[in-house]
């Protein structure tokens, strides 16, 4: 492994925001991806910690992102036990090896800590109440995290979309070229998120830092990052649809009418005033990063 200053071990690098983060990382060291297939230099199972011993020792990372998690948020009510293993205890783990070796942590988490029951966007240390078995292991993955070591950031995230692998605005494109009509939920509430954004950001916070864990330590803890603004499921399909030439109709329904394995916030704004305060970076309203994703879609 070379031994240049900054080495960022990044893991979930197949993911949404794993893939844009190599993209934005890329420019502020040398990162070493990991995937649980063969197609990446390193095998992390997020269930198996022996790879994360592994990768850290031959790593020996300055800094870690984790853009790994169990993702499938219906899935989950039926395997919590994988869930739990995958977001719950190993961040804990990622956390102790980090502390150990002197690395600075980045890691993701969800609106889905919170029941949805507000009507004012959450702040970061609003009590969390998961309302399903994703947000709970998310949220013991933050606590496991914060316990394991001092210099780490999380960051919360929500409703994120993008070009890579399946998402809300993949699934919606594809149903407009199949469907004439399309029934989607209209009374839960978000912000949805781009990507490309999510790993903007995330590279800006690392340069900041100067990817130095005694700055990481100092500025420890959550934040909220979501775009700005908030809509209904509803909303961001028709938004999604005025990009498109399709004639599909959309119906709003309420959720009650697609029960879903699992139960899911009906208000899961977050409010980003602290990420804005402790770092000067502020996230375009949802309209706005949906327009240029779409832009992007379109010319690649
Ligand atoms: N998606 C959302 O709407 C959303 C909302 C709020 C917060 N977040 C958070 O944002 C972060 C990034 O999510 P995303 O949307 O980019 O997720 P994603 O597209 O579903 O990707 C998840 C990644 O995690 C990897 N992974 C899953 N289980 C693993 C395991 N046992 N060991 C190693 N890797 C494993 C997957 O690997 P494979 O490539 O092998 O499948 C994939 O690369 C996560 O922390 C997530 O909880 C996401």
């Amino acid at each position: 492994m070379a031994q240049g200053p900054h080495r960022i071990l990044l893991i979930g690098s197949n993911g949404q925001v794993g893939r844009e983060l190599l993209r934005t990382l890329t420019p502020l060291g040398e990162v070493v991806t990991t995937a649980r297939g063969d197609k990446s230099s390193f095998i992390v199972d997020l269930a198996k910690p022996d790879t994360l011993v592994q990768a850290f020792d031959k790593v020996k990372p300055t800094l870690v992102v984790n853009a790994a998690a169990y993702t499938a948020v219906d899935k989950a009510e039926s395997e919590p036990d994988v869930a739990e293993v995958v977001n719950a205890i190993a961040p804990g783990i990622i956390g102790e090896l980090a502390a150990k070796q002197g690395a600075a942590v980045i890691h993701y988490s969800t609106d889905y800590v919170f029941d949805g029951a507000s009507t004012c966007p959450y702040q970061e240390y609003d009590k969390t109440n998961p309302v399903g078995v994703y947000g709970r292991t998310k949220l013991q993955g933050e606590q496991a995290l914060l316990d394991a070591t001092e210099s780490v950031l999380i960051l919360r995230t929500a409703w994120v979309y993008g070009q890579y692998r399946k998402n809300f605005l993949q699934t919606m494109l594809r149903l407009f070229a199949e469907r004439d009509e399309l029934s989607i939920v209209n009374d839960q509430i978000g912000s949805p998120t781009w990507s490309r954004m999510i790993a903007e950001v995330t590279a800006q916070i690392t340069l900041q830092l100067k990817m130095e864990p005694a700055q990481f330590a100092e500025k420890r803890g959550i934040y909220h990052l979501t775009a700005a603004g908030e809509t209904s499921w509803f909303g961001f399909a028709q938004a999604i649809l005025e990009n498109t030439e399709s004639a599909c109709r959309l119906l709003p329904i309420a959720s009650a009418a697609y029960p879903t394995p699992a139960a899911r916030p009906a208000y899961s704004v977050l409010d980003n005033t602290k990420r804005h305060d402790t770092f000067g970076l502020v996230l375009p309203d949802w309209h706005y990063s949906l327009q240029q994703c779409m832009d992007v879609r379109r010319d690649s």
